[in-house]
Formats: C-alpha cells, sequence, structure tokens
C-alpha cells in the first residue's frame, strides 16, 4: 500500500500520525468527556505545519491538495474522530474563498487560516434548510456599502472557535439558486452572535453552535467573488472537494476501531482460548479489514481524481462518502460487538468510535443526498450514451 503513496503523501501522514499518536490519543478520552475544544492540538498542527495544508502556496499554504488532506485527517480521526473533523472544517470553510474569492479577499483571509491564527467554519444549514440546502432564509440585502445580514444558521462546525464564518445567505429572493450568495462574516461584527452549543452524541470535542445574525452591517467587499449569485455553485463544488475528508475521517474511525478490536480479540479469553482464535469473530475482523481497505481505496482515488483537476466530481465525491461512512459505521458497531459488555461501558475507548462514526453518515449532506446525487449522474449519464437496448431486444420482447 504505502509503495503507492508518494514521498510527500508519506511525509505528511508521517507528521499527522504522531501528532496523532503523541497528542491527541492520550487526551481524547478526556476531550470528550469535558467536550472541550483541542486548543492544545491546534497549537501541535501548527508546529507540524499541517495547518493550512489544502491552501495554495501564493496563499501561505502546504499546496498539498485533497489527498493529502484526507491521509492527515485519516490520521487524527485514527485517534479521535473529533480532532480530525475540527481540523478538516477547516478545508470546508476556506474552499469557498479559495474557489470564489476575488485576489484581495484571498490575500486578505487565507494567509491567517493557513498559519492556523484564525479558524473558520462553513455556514450553509439553517433550522428549515438541512439537506435542502437551496431553501435556506437567511437574507442579506443591500444598503450602501454594506449588506445586511438577518438569519440563523445551525450546525455550524467549529462555530466557537472560528473567527471568520462563510456564509451562505439569499440576496434575490426571485432567482432561486442563482439568488444565493456567499458573504465573509467576521467573529465580534455588530449584529453576528455565537448561539447555542449543541450537547452532541460524538465528535464532542468540537463546538458546533447556532449562529444567529440580527441587522448584522457587512462590508460589500465581503461578498465572495464581489458579486451576487455564485453562492450555491461554490457551496455544491465545495461539498464536492470536502466530502472525501468526511470520507477520510470515517475510514480512519473505521481503522482505529479494527485496531483495537483486534487488540481485544487477541488479549481477551474465554472458552479457555483467545476469542481471536474463533471463526466467527476472524470472519468478522476479515470482512472489517476488507471493507476499510476498499473504503480507503476509493477516498484515495476519489481525492486523486480533485487533485488531476478532473471534471464532474460529484458523484465520486459522493460514492466515496456514501462508501467509507456506511463501512465506518458498520466496522465500528462490530467492533463494539467484539469487546462484548466491555465495549458497551466506557471502560474501553470503543463506543467513542461508534458515537463518532455516527456523525459521518449525516453531515456535509445525508447518505440519502449522497445516494441521490450518485443517482442523478448516473441517470444523466444513461441519457447520454448511445442507446443498446433496441439492437440488442430480443424481436419477441413487447417493450
Ligand atoms: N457544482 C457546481 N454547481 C452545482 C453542483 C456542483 N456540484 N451541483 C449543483 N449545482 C448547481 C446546478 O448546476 C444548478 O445550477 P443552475 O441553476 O445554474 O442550473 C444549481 O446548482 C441547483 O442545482 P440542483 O437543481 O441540483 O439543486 P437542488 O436544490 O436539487 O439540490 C442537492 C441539490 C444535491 C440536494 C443539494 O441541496 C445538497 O447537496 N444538499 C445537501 C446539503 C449539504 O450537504 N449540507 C451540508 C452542510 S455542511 C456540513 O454538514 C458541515 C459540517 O457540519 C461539518
Amino acid at each position: 500500500m504505502d509503495e503507492l503513496l508518494t514521498k510527500e503523501n508519506l511525509d505528511y501522514r508521517g507528521r499527522a500520525r504522531e501528532v496523532a499518536e503523541k497528542y491527541v490519543r492520550p487526551i481524547a478520552a478526556e476531550l470528550d468527556r469535558e467536550a472541550r475544544y483541542p486548543w492544545e492540538i491546534v497549537e501541535r498542527l501548527k508546529e507540524y505545519q499541517l495547518m493550512g495544508e489544502w491552501i495554495p502556496k501564493e496563499y501561505g499554504g502546504g499546496g498539498g491538495g485533497v489527498l493529502n488532506l484526507c491521509i492527515i485527517v485519516e490520521e487524527l480521526s485514527r485517534a479521535c474522530g473529533g480532532v480530525g473533523v475540527a481540523y478538516a472544517v477547516n478545508a470546508l470553510g476556506s474552499f469557498p474563498i479559495i474557489f470564489g474569492g476575488t485576489e484581495d479577499q484571498k490575500q486578505r483571509w487565507l494567509p491567517d487560516i493557513a498559519k492556523g491564527q484564525r479558524l473558520i467554519s462553513f455556514g450553509l444549514s439553517e433550522p428549515t434548510a438541512g439537506s435542502d440546502a437551496a431553501s435556506l432564509k437567511t437574507r442579506a440585502e443591500r444598503n450602501g456599502a454594506f449588506y445586511v445580514l438577518n438569519g440563523d444558521k445551525k450546525w455550524n462546525t467549529n462555530g466557537g472557535a472560528a473567527e471568520i464564518y462563510t456564509i451562505f445567505c439569499v440576496t434575490n429572493p426571485e432567482r432561486g439558486t442563482r439568488g444565493i450568495s456567499a458573504i465573509v462574516a467576521e467573529k465580534g461584527m455588530p449584529g453576528f452572535e455565537i448561539g447555542r452549543k449543541e450537547d452532541l452524541m460524538g465528535i464532542r470535542c468540537v463546538s458546533v453552535h447556532n449562529l444567529h445574525f440580527r441587522n448584522c452591517r457587512i462590508p460589500e467587499g465581503n461578498l465572495l467573488g464581489g458579486k451576487e449569485g455564485l453562492g450555491f455553485a461554490h457551496a455544491m463544488q465545495t461539498l464536492d472537494f470536502a466530502r472525501p475528508g468526511v470520507a477520510a475521517q470515517a475510514v480512519g474511525l473505521a481503522q482505529g476501531a479494527l485496531e483495537l478490536a483486534l487488540e481485544y480479540a487477541r488479549g481477551r479469553e474465554q472458552f479457555g482460548q483467545a476469542i481471536a482464535s474463533f471463526q466467527g469473530l476472524q470472519w468478522m475482523l476479515a470482512d472489517m479489514a476488507t471493507q476499510v481497505e476498499a473504503a480507503r481505496q476509493l477516498v484515495y482515488y476519489s481525492a486523486r481524481l480533485l487533485d488531476a483537476g478532473a471534471k464532474n466530481v460529484s458523484k465520486i465525491a459522493a460514492m466515496a462518502k456514501v462508501f467509507a461512512t456506511d463501512t465506518a459505521m458498520k466496522v465500528t458497531t462490530d467492533a463494539v460487538q467484539i469487546f462484548g459488555g466491555y465495549g458497551y461501558c466506557k471502560d474501553y475507548p470503543i463506543e467513542k468510535y461508534m458515537r463518532d462514526a455516527k456523525i459521518t453518515q449525516i453531515y456535509e449532506g445525508t447518505n440519502q443526498i449522497q445516494r441521490l446525487v450518485i443517482a442523478r449522474n448516473l441517470i444523466k449519464e444513461s441519457a447520454s450514451m448511445e442507446p443498446k437496448l433496441a439492437e440488442m431486444k430480443e424481436p419477441a420482447a413487447v417493450s
């Protein structure tokens, strides 16, 4: 497997693994228990020059692309899924600036994010706009040199920790998705309030908040791309690039759970022998390992395509997300099963993997939405192919 990775990939993996094993794993349970943001890990990520890996070099980032991002997220998530997403969500928040910002906007925000000096988050979802992202209601009305923002955002991952927020809002209600724009809000702007922190089932160390905008005046220079109506396309493009990152979080969680299950199965004795010696368990472990490897290869493949500048990447990004996150749920649940009663208690870290895995099937588009994206693309591709059925049909067939 390592033979297929470049020297650069291995270097990123080595640094991320060192941060994960030396600094994340020892405090993962404490972060989870206290639902405390992993600020000390952010400091380590800066020290190991991992923050801003995905940001182009000309804006102070590592220029490492999506595959390296996935490799880093996988390694961090192998030790703690919460830390994995706390890191990855900075890519999600900054992709709209990278794809849609003007040169001035990129120079203004990206270098700070690249250095890890300021964290960023992505504000798309609202209390009544989740899967149906286009139904968002947050309104931005032009008033002189400002936009006046009113509305509420929900499930804002990194909400309490970030200082820069990419906010999707309606600038023209008559134009549907083409009336949606992205505006950058900054912490401390009058009328911008960070609301309630969610009490989560898993990934408890990231701060997920509601955001409220009440007549918040944002300078027109913060409208991404300097033009209204580009926000929805930028949000969708961002999700295409970010979904392999969630998938990588899932691969890391599944890999981490598998390793713990293997260690436990080798040490736990019943009926006078290690439970790893029972064929029933061996087949479970073999399936888990096979599924993790298949998920990893799909994630890396999708990331390589994105890095290569492939077109029409929505389908492959959605496939990676759906396959890897369903795998993580299955593998972490099987790992808890292998631990038996001990797996259901907090004595061992395994139940946290299962709790952390659950959200990967939900955020950045539920897995039902991923299947919708895949199916829509399949049907479109099929419609553009040469028809084959007519000439292959048996003459006697009725339709
Ligand atoms: N790239 C560029 N443009 C795209 C696009 C893409 N991948 N997908 C769609 N568009 C464009 C379309 O071309 C269309 O443009 P025109 O009007 O110019 O033709 C426009 O966007 C509307 O497209 P659709 O008609 O396909 O839009 P839809 O309303 O049917 O919605 C959807 C599509 C796929 C269901 C979308 O709403 C979606 O992805 N929903 C899930 C939302 C989501 O993932 N939310 C996650 C929030 S972030 C989060 O979870 C982060 C976190 O906490 C960590």
